[in-house]
């Protein structure tokens, strides 16, 4: 439960949401930007943020578009806009960097909230979307007390994006080439899970004869090799190339609570002389990783709103929320009308106001799923959520799932644990066969990676989703 009230703003254009900001300071409030909130809820929860009018950047339409020519600033750039969630951006690019570093980050439940505005403005160090961003030469485009401002992201990206009071990032520009002709080296090593936090995150990308390099989680902050490209260059071994880097970044390296800097260190120079190794050879031996994407698929995605952002309001009105206010949400099919506070999350709605308690109250952190819940088809973090976003959207809990396949399925093998992680598992399973009826040993792997059992294991879990997938196709 967040314990206070704030006021929940959606203004539709950046010029409104800048003036929100202006008009709350001058009236010795605090505001907030918000975008995916995975972090902002979280924080508020804590008490370690508080805000008195949170604004929502999601309604401005630049902030959720994804396309050429759709840059509030240039005519010929991919334009991508800081609302994008991380989900729909892996859908929107396949087989480049950025959908690959994209697929790293959290679980795809979270992903389909957390945005790459958010996790570059974010408090968490780790910024992993800064890595692809900037070793393909990204611009960012600001909104503030100048108005729109375009400037390339190395210039004010140090360690954290480096914004003026009252500025927010409206979304980058990225050369259509770059992002189609860059090849690229990219490995993320972490310690426990596949969606645990990097202990080395390593890109490295070649253009021509220039090398860029950008690593995550050896130090305290994103490491951008700005200044070595001619060095790189210079040099004439993998080795070689790979210690002008890992030199650099020895300097810097940190312990951490998940690997000692010694270990990070050793990780990093295997990597950076793979990747150089791969990089160095000739296009035509096809070693490295190139790119999966041609320039006329990018511009194809000319104009496209993005459907998949979970969280964007559906309507481009601007919309305000205060005190006790009403919302309209389909909860399991049926049309609900409920009360609420700006500031009480989805999760805590569904259980009291809606009274459907299936989504548990696990870690409220969006690392359990055990509030795991359908919005708009997708599986969300209903903890992560407010329920003012829900307005006008479709939620599905586990009541919904009342004599489906999957609940039989997990009742004949012993899917059913314990009262709290079941119906999260429940309704991502579901979510998971409806998105891919055959799903193999990998996709169940990464799907079910959302939903943490800490005591039973997956065994009888796994073998219900197969009864399933067996059911569904008799
Ligand atoms: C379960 C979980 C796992 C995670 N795992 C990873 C991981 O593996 N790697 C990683 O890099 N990160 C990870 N993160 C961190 C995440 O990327 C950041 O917390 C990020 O800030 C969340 O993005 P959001 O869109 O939800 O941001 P929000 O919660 O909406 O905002 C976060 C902060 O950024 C500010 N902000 C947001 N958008 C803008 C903007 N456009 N302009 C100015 N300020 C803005 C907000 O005011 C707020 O202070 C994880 C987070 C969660 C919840
Ligand atoms: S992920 Fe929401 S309660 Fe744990
Ligand atoms: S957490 Fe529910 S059975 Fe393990």
């Amino acid at each position: 439960m967040i314990a206070f009230d704030f006021v929940f703003e959606r203004p539709v254009n950046p010029e409104a949401a800048y003036k929100l900001w202006s008009q709350a300071v001058e009236a010795g409030k605090k505001p907030l930007y918000f975008s995916g909130g995975t972090e902002v809820v979280t924080a508020m929860r804590k008490g370690t943020v508080k805000a008195d009018v949170v604004i929502d950047l999601k309604g401005i339409e630049a902030y959720k578009t994804l396309g050429i020519g759709n840059s509030p600033v240039s005519v010929d750039a991919l334009w991508i806009g800081g609302g994008l969630a991380l989900g729909a951006l892996e859908e929107a690019l396949p087989g480049t960097l950025l959908s690959e570093v994209a697929r790293g980050i959290a679980d795809h439940t979270v992903r389909g909230t957390l945005t790459i505005g958010g996790n570059i403005c974010g408090r968490l160090a780790y910024r992993e979307m800064a890595l692809g961003l900037l070793t393909l030469g990204a611009e960012v485009v600001l909104y503030g007390p100048e108005g729109l401002v375009k400037r390339p992201m190395a210039e004010v990206f140090h360690k954290r994006l480096e914004l003026k009071a009252g500025e927010f990032l409206l979304g980058f520009e990225l050369e259509p080439a770059a992002l189609a002709e860059t090849r690229y080296f990219r490995r993320r090593r972490q310690k426990q899970t596949d969606i645990d936090y990097p202990i080395c995150h390593t890109v490295v990308t070649r253009r021509g004869d220039a090398y860029s390099v950008a690593v995550s989680g050896v130090s305290a902050y994103v490491w951008y090799g700005e200044k070595t490209s001619a060095r790189l260059e210079a040099e004439a071994s993998p080795e070689a190339r790979a210690m002008v880097i890992w030199e650099r970044l020895s300097e810097l390296a940190v312990d951490d609570l998940r690997a000692s800097k010694v270990y990070k260190l050793g990780l990093l120079k295997r990597d950076l002389v793979e990747a150089f190794s791969k990089l160095g050879d000739p296009v035509e031996t096809g070693a490295g990783k190139g790119t999966g994407v041609r320039i006329e698929d990018l511009a194809r995605l000319e104009g496209r709103l993005l459907e998949t952002e979970a969280k964007a309001g559906k309507s481009s009105a601007a919309a305000c929320y205060s005190g006790l206010t009403e919302i309209s949400v389909s909860i399991n099919g049926k049309l609900r009308t409920l009360a609420v506070r700006p500031s009480e999350t989805l999760l805590n709605v569904l259980r009291q106001a809606a009274g459907h308690t299936g989504a548990k109250p696990g870690c409220e952190n969006g690392d359990c799923g055990a509030c795991t819940v359908l919005l708009e088809g997708r599986p969300v973090k209903s903890c992560l959520m407010l329920a003012v976003e829900a307005e006008g959207r479709a939620v599905m809990t586990v009541e919904g799932l009342e004599n489906t396949a999957i609940q039989q399925a997990f009742i004949e093998c012993g899917g059913f644990q314990c009262g709290y992680c079941t119906s999260g598992f429940l309704v991502n399973a579901w979510a998971m066969l409806e998105a891919h009826p055959e799903a193999d040993e990998a996709v169940q792997r990464e799907w079910l990676s959302a939903n943490l059992c800490r005591c039973t294991g997956y065994e009888g879990i796994r073998d219900a989703v197969e009864r399933a997938k067996a059911n569904r196709r008799a």
